[in-house]
């Protein structure tokens, strides 16, 4: 059964029923920027085989982090 295929209802097919939780990583810049170490843990657990991988934190106000090296899609650092 978990390794079924399963339709959202948004019409995406993941191959598996396997899931990584979301798990902070704090592994982005001190400007919110993702850096080699993130592409790389997530290059890791793609290979995993899960069917769907749920990111970590990914702050939509740098104003307000979870932690230090939150990845952050506010408007940069710099400029606020
Ligand atoms: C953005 C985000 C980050 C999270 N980070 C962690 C974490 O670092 N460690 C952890 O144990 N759970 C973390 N959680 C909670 C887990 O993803 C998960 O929801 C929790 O362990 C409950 O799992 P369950 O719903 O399968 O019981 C996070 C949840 C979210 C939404």
């Amino acid at each position: 059964m978990l390794d079924q295929p399963l339709t959202l209802p948004c019409g995406a097919v993941l191959p598996n029923r396997l899931a990584k939780a979301a798990m902070t990583e704090g592994l982005a810049d001190p400007l919110g920027s993702p850096t080699a170490e993130l592409e790389q843990l997530y290059r890791v657990w793609g290979a995993g085989g899960c069917g769907m991988l749920l990111s970590g934190n990914v702050q939509v106000d740098g104003d307000h982090l979870e932690r230090p090296g939150n990845v952050i899609l506010d408007r940069p650092a710099m400029a606020r």
